[in-house]
């Protein structure tokens, strides 16, 4: 008898059932002829396809845990560049790069996105390129700027929570209930710099968003970055140079290299693009760590 070869589409099956079982009451599992442990480590009894074996690879760390995730992803050119000035984004990666962030929305209970981002771009935030259920949408907008006539405020396919300085919730839960949309509010503590991205896990966490993908853009991720608030970054890189424009990361200065972050690498080829998997450790303390 022939024997079967696991395909990148049956691998994704073995993702989402990795995504869907309980790590808290086993450390590992098997379906089939893939077994699975804690941490994303697998093995195949059957023949694998190299697109299938690296899926597995890149998704199973994500879903196969015992502890909350909170990653970001960021698709940049090789001058490191997110957008251009304008903040034209459309788009910085390849087909490939934009399955891998629609496979990243599906696995996880948030996505977080910044008031630029939703102000420049009008994003869907669903996950269209792969089978999968859609995140609760995240719009971080601590001075409560954002316009009214949103697609993610407008559309009911996911559920969107949109997050404000605590003086704008009652305003911006009058505007929603006006429009008769489904919209939740959340306040937020705003201080001098900002917004405490670790408040915003915590307030996730309440909710039982234990999985977040924070999806951009640069200022956001920098922000959670700066604070030890990411267990890991996908930065997909694409060979593609803009030479102006918004920055992927922007944090605070530094003398030496040898105060640069080295976090632990893994790199893959997705297409023409090179997408990095940094392993940042845990997450800083938040209230309910
Ligand atoms: N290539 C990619 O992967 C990718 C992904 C996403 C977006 N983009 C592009 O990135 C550009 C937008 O990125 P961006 O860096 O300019 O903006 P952004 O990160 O989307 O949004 C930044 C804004 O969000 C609010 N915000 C976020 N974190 C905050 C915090 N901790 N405290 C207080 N406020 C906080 C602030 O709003 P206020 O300004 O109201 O204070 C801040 O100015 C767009 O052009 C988009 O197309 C690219």
């Amino acid at each position: 008898m022939a024997a079967t070869t696991i395909s990148r589409a049956q691998a994704w099956e073995h993702v989402l059932r990795a995504r869907r079982f309980d790590w808290q009451r086993g450390l590992s599992y098997q379906h089939g002829p893939i077994s699975i442990t804690a941490g994303g480590e697998w093995h195949c009894s059957d023949d694998i396809d190299a697109p299938a074996s690296q899926l597995l690879d890149i998704m199973l760390p994500l879903v196969a845990r015992t502890t909350p995730l909170v990653m970001a992803q960021l698709g940049q050119s090789l001058d490191g560049r997110i957008a251009t000035e304008c903040g034209a984004s459309y788009y910085v990666t390849g087909q490939q790069g934009l399955v891998h962030l629609h496979a990243l929305r599906a696995v996880v209970d948030a996505v977080v996105v910044g008031a630029g981002t939703v102000a420049m771009d009008d994003p869907r935030l669903t996950v269209r390129h792969v089978a999968g259920e859609n995140p609760v949408r995240v719009v971080l907008d601590p001075r409560g700027r954002m316009s009214e006539s949103r697609f993610v405020f407008e559309d009911d396919s996911a559920p969107t929570l949109h997050l404000v300085g605590h003086e704008h919730v009652a305003r911006w839960q009058a505007c929603h209930e006006r429009h008769g949309r489904g919209v939740s509010v959340g306040g937020l503590g705003l201080k001098e710099d900002g917004v405490d991205p670790r408040e915003v896990i915590d307030l996730l966490r309440h909710q039982g968003l234990n999985s977040v993908l924070v999806e951009g853009g640069g200022m956001t991720i920098s922000r959670f970055l700066q604070e030890g608030c990411l267990n890991r970054l996908h930065s997909m890189v694409t060979p593609m140079i803009i030479g102006s424009g918004r920055p992927t990361l922007t944090l605070p200065v530094i003398e030496c290299l040898s105060q640069a972050m080295r976090p632990s690498a893994r790199h893959y080829t997705l297409g023409d693009d090179v997408l990095f998997d940094l392993d940042l450790g845990a997450v800083a303390q938040t209230d309910r760590n």
